[in-house]
C-alpha cells in the first residue's frame, strides 16, 4: 500500500452564544469566581440552548472546516464524529451531520474516547488516507456537556462547557502533516469519570433518574494526577517516535481540563509557557471539542507557520489518551 503524508487543510468551530460566568454558577451551587479561578483557569464557559444538540454544533464546525479546506460537502469520504454527549446512542451523530450538510458521499461514524477523541479521531482519519483508502476526511470533535453534568454538583459542574471543532484531513507535501501519533486506555480507571446509567448496563429507571445516574461522576483529584502524568509521557512518547525533542515544540495545544494540570505538565516538560495555547477560561473543558477548539484559534489569529510543529495532547475518560506530533503543512492562517 502507499503511504502518503496527512495534513489538516482546513479547520472550523463553533461556539454557542450563551456564557455563563462563575459568578453565574455561584449563584446555583456554593462557589465563587475566586475559587473556580484559583483552582481550575475557568472564568466563563459557552452553554448550548435547551433545544441544541451536539449535532448542530457539530453541523457549524464542520461547515466552517469544509469552507476552509475550499471543499464541497460531496467531496467528503469519510465523517468521524468523536463525542461523548452523541444526540443518540443511535443513529449516530456522524451521520446526522452527514444529512445536515449532504455529504452524500461519505461514510460516517462516531468515536468514543472522551477528551482524547479528536486525537482518536485524527489519528483515525489519517490512517485511512495513509493507506490510500480515503482522501478527504473530516473530523470533528463536539460536545454538550451542561446537558450531562449535575448542576448540584459544585465538583463538577464548574469545569465543564458546550462547543465543537472540526478538522479536514487530506494528502500533503511529504514530510509536512502528521508526523506521530501515541494512543493509549487504561481501563482499570474506567470508574473515575463515568455517566453510570442510561446505557444497557444500567438502563434507565426512574430510580437511576432519582439518583442522577444519568449523570457525570467524577473523582477530581484521581483523574488530576492521571491528567499531569500522562500530558507529559504522551507528549514525550509523540515527540520521541517523530525523532524530535521538547525543544523543537512550537506550539503545544493540550487539553483544556484545569490550567494546573497543564503547568505541572509543561513544567516537567520543559516546554516554554509561550508555546501553550490555552483558551479554557473562555470556554472551560469541552471534553472532544477542546482541542480543535484551542488549534482553531490559533490557526485564526494567524500564529502557526509552514513548518511549524504542532504537539497535541488530550486525557480524559476511559482512561485514555493520545498525542500527535504535526509538521503544520498549511500556509499561516485560515484560508
Ligand atoms: N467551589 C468551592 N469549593 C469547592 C468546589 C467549588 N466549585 N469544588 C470543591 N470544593 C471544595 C471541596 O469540597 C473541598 O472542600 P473540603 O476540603 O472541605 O472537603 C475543597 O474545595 C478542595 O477540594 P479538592 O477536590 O481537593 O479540590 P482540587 O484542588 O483537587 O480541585 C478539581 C478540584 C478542580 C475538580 C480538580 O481535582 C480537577 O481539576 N481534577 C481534574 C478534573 C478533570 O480534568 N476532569 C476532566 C477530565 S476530561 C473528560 O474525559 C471529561
Amino acid at each position: 500500500m502507499e503511504n502518503y503524508s496527512v495534513g489538516i487543510t482546513g479547520i472550523g468551530k463553533y461556539m454557542p452564544e450563551d456564557i455563563l460566568t462563575n459568578d453565574d454558577l455561584s449563584k446555583m451551587v456554593e462557589t465563587s469566581n475566586e475559587w473556580i479561578v484559583e483552582r481550575t483557569g475557568i472564568e466563563e464557559r459557552r452553554i448550548a440552548k435547551e433545544h441544541i444538540s451536539t449535532s448542530d454544533l457539530a453541523t457549524e464546525a464542520a461547515r466552517a472546516a469544509l469552507e476552509d479546506a475550499n471543499l464541497k460537502p460531496e467531496d467528503i469520504d469519510l465523517i468521524i464524529v468523536a463525542t461523548a454527549t452523541a444526540d443518540h446512542a443511535f443513529p449516530s451523530t456522524a451521520c446526522i451531520i452527514q444529512s445536515n450538510l449532504g455529504m452524500e458521499n461519505a461514510a460516517a461514524f462516531d468515536l468514543s474516547a472522551a477528551c482524547s477523541g479528536f486525537v482518536y479521531g485524527l489519528a483515525t482519519g489519517a490512517s485511512f488516507i495513509q493507506s490510500g483508502a480515503y482522501e478527504k476526511i473530516l473530523v470533528i470533535g463536539s460536545e454538550v456537556f451542561s446537558k450531562i453534568v449535575n448542576w448540584e454538583d459544585r465538583n463538577t459542574c464548574i469545569l465543564f462547557g458546550d462547543g465543537a471543532g472540526a478538522c479536514v484531513l487530506e494528502r500533503c507535501e511529504t514530510g509536512y502533516g502528521i508526523l506521530s501519533f501515541d494512543l493509549g486506555a487504561d481501563g482499570t480507571g474506567g470508574n473515575t469519570l463515568i455517566v453510570p446509567a442510561g446505557g444497557s448496563r444500567t438502563p434507565t429507571t426512574s430510580e437511576t433518574l432519582k439518583q442522577k445516574q444519568h449523570l457525570l461522576q467524577m473523582d477530581g483529584k484521581e483523574v488530576f494526577k492521571f491528567g499531569v502524568r500522562i500530558m507529559e509521557k504522551a507528549t514525550r512518547k509523540a515527540l520521541e517516535k517523530a525523532n524530535l525533542t521538547t525543544e523543537d515544540v512550537d506550539f503545544l495545544v493540550p487539553h483544556q481540563a484545569n490550567i494546573r494540570i497543564i503547568d505541572s505538565a509543561t513544567k516537567k516538560l520543559k516546554i516554554n509557557p509561550e508555546k501553550l495555547c490555552i483558551n479554557l477560561e473562555k470556554y472551560g473543558n469541552m471534553s472532544s471539542a477542546s482541542i480543535p477548539v484551542a488549534l482553531e484559534e490559533v490557526v485564526a489569529e494567524n500564529k502557526i507557520k509552514k513548518g511549524d510543529i504542532v504537539v497535541l495532547v488530550g486525557f480524559g475518560a476511559g482512561l485514555t489518551w493520545g498525542s500527535m506530533a504535526i509538521r503544520w503543512s498549511k500556509g499561516g492562517g485560515k484560508h
